[in-house]
């Protein structure tokens, strides 16, 4: 929160007049309401209707649109946060720790986020209209197609990349800078996918020294996915392009969009059939009814809290909390996630990083409010790398690596988005602060280590239990410790020289028994700067009848309950390689092409 207010007073200290006219021109673009042209409801306007979506993020946003083409059927969409900020829609500023974030930690983990402050990696997840898609990174990056290849194969009949890649297609409209694989790309979606309009000489270093170490620059979004890349981001024009910016400005008749407004439970009759969903807002609860399906897309942590309040849950564990049964259901279960690094820091003998002092410069203001471009028009991780490592079974990337450009001591903020303790933060960044640094953070793709989430309580209002269990399986931190190597290497390139690069090469609190740079070094180091990109998926599994562990059936109908699908991250059953968004969009075009085919026979 500090971060961001200091930036915007020191923005409006600059330069007032020109903050206002971005603001003008950003309010003038997206109509002048306070939702950026999306209609919204104080209260539902009806006390039935014929499909009702809980949560407006990148899963629930494209159902409410696709299904409200549909003139005949009502639609609610029911968003327990407000609308999006103002402060959202410019790419580098961050909204963690916001009223727009629920907030979430991860319990205090034991092998993992040693170095973070009360062992307790953050969990940062959107509370408002386009839900997390608001507070993200913007990448824009697809699974590979052997990760939709095996959920086919277990059974998921409708899942091969080769089925579901018109679905990626269909939300994208693409305006890429080559290398881009045109064929791989839609045009006529409603997501906005470009690259930043700005960069600094890093990004074109990283991508040098990729091909220097024998690399493709590549399209990973297109043919083949390993290599070194510029960004793709979910962006339109230098901003912000979230879920609900993409999918909700539509104004029809048959769509009642209401924010402020937390589901409690949804509503299930003895045949074990849902019927409707509890809601509240201001205080008050209310009861919907929806005649043909509830829809469940809030996300992976609220997902499954919701399932559980409402009966569908482990027997065990519902029972404990005196929780009526109705459906015994893994759910909960399989939580994965991108476990990640992010202790590399690199300095540099120019000013080519987002250095604070460099970029709050009214010409920084000024190049953004006037021409939409310049540093506040981009994302801190600006290229990415998807690397198969000796440890990789298969055709897939199990590395990715992500340059980052600043580093915790010149983002001005001490390391809080991630949580930093106090002790490592003053040990390891302090003594750069205000130096040029760059940084790469590494994430194991197909990381192997599940956690939980369970219900702390029956009060909707009290955060679930949220237990990563990060780094149990070693095979995790063995592809992160071949990920720094990588790194390391990179830096050392020719380009990266030519800066001066230098890894910072102060001990990290904990591991200093260990010689710097040894391979046991890097295995403490990473448990204590753990992270991860906050992936978090797998909580209703999509499988079969058959398989025991699923919660919702290939259709994304919940097995054994009537009326009731998921549709958001929490169906995945494997973690796809890269970042999770574009591949919810795909599973939220999927799934509302799904629930016609079923109702408009
Ligand atoms: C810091 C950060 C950076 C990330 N960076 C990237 C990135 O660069 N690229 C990428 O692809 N992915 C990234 N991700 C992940 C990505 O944003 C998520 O995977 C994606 O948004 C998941 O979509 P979803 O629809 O499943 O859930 P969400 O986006 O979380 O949406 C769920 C919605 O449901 C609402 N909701 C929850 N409970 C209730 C309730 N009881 N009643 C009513 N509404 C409710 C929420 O408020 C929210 O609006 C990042 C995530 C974080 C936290
Ligand atoms: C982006 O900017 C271009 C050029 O100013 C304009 O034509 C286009 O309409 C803008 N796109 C959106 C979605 O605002
Ligand atoms: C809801 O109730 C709480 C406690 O009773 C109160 O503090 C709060 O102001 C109420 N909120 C609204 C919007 O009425
Ligand atoms: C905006 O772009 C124009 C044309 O490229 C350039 O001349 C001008 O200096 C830019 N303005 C700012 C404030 O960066
Ligand atoms: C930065 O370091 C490189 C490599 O040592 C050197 O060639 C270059 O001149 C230095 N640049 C500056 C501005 O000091």
């Amino acid at each position: 929160m500090y971060a961001i207010m200091e930036t915007l007073i020191s923005l409006l200290l600059m330069t007032h007049l020109s903050v206002a006219v971005h603001i003008l021109k950003l309010l003038n673009e997206y109509s002048l309401t306070t939702t950026y042209g999306i209609k919204t409801e104080q209260l539902p306007r009806f006390n039935e209707y014929d499909f009702i979506i809980v949560g407006a993020g990148p899963g629930g946003s494209p159902v409410a649109n696709r299904l409200s083409e549909n003139a005949n059927w009502r639609i609610l969409l029911l968003e327990a946060g407000g609308p999006e900020g103002i402060l959202q829609q410019i790419p580098l500023l961050s909204s963690l720790n916001t009223k727009y974030d629920w907030q979430y930690t991860y319990e205090p983990q034991k092998n993992a986020c040693l170095g973070i402050k009360d062992r307790r990696c953050p969990c940062p997840k959107g509370k408002s209209l386009g839900g997390t898609s608001t507070m993200n990174s913007m990448l824009y990056t697809r699974g590979h197609k052997l990760d939709f290849d095996i959920w086919a194969q277990q059974g998921n009949y409708g899942w091969s990349y080769e089925e579901i890649l018109p679905y990626f297609k269909k939300s994208q409209r693409a305006n890429l800078r080559e290398p881009v694989d045109e064929w791989y790309h839609g045009r006529n979606g409603y997501l906005h996918v470009q690259n930043a309009p700005w960069s600094t000489p890093l990004t074109a270093a990283f991508l040098n020294s990729g091909k220097q170490l024998g690399y493709d620059v590549v399209d990973y979004n297109g043919r083949q996915q390993i290599g070194f890349s510029d960004s793709q981001l979910t962006m339109v024009n230098g901003t912000r392009c979230s879920a609900s910016k993409a999918y909700l400005r539509i104004r029809r008749l048959n769509l009642d969009i209401v924010t402020e407004a937390t589901v409690s439970r949804v509503l299930i009759d003895d045949n074990n059939h849902a019927y409707g969903v509890e809601f509240i807002k201001n205080n008050k609860t209310y009861r919907i009814n929806a005649g043909k399906e509830v829809i469940l897309s809030a996300g992976t942590i609220n997902t499954p809290k919701l399932l559980m309040l409402s009966g569908i849950g482990p027997k065990d564990h519902l029972d404990e909390l005196g929780i009526k049964v109705v459906k015994n259901a893994r759910v909960g279960y399989n939580l994965g996630d991108h476990v990640g690094f992010v202790g590399l820091t690199f300095l540099v003998n120019q000013s080519i990083t987002l250095l604070a002092k460099n970029i709050r410069t009214p010409e920084s203001v000024l190049q953004y409010a006037i021409n939409g471009t310049g540093p506040y028009s981009t994302v801190v991780p600006a290229a990415l790398a998807f690397i198969r490592t000796k440890l990789a079974t298969d055709a897939r990337p199990d590395l990715e690596l992500v340059l980052r450009t600043r580093s915790f001591n010149t983002d001005g903020d001490g390391g809080k988005s991630r949580s930093i303790s106090r002790e490592v933060y003053d040990a390891i960044w302090k003594p750069i602060e205000g130096k040029d640094a760059w940084g790469i953070w590494i994430g194991a793709q197909l990381a192997r280590s599940k956690g939980r989430v369970t219900l702390r309580s029956t009060n909707i209002e009290d955060h679930p239990i949220i237990d990563a269990n990060l780094l149990d399986d070693p095979n995790d931190l063995e592809v992160l410790v071949e990920g720094v190597k990588l790194a390391i290497e990179i830096s050392k390139s020719k380009t990266f020289q030519s800066y001066g690069s230098r890894l910072h090469d102060i001990k990290i609190p904990g591991c200093e028994t260990f010689e710097f740079n040894c391979d046991d070094y890097w295995r403490c180091a990473i448990r204590r700067l753990t992270t991860t990109f906050n992936h978090e998926m797998g909580t209703a599994k999509m499988g079969p009848p058959t398989d025991p562990t699923a919660v919702v059936d290939p259709e994304l109908r919940v097995h054994g309950v009537g009326g009731l699908r998921v549709i958001d991250a929490s169906i995945m059953p494997g973690i796809p390689v890269g970042h999770l968004t574009a591949t919810v969009y795909m599973i939220a075009e999927k799934g509302a092409d799904m629930i016609k085919q079923s109702w408009e026979k």
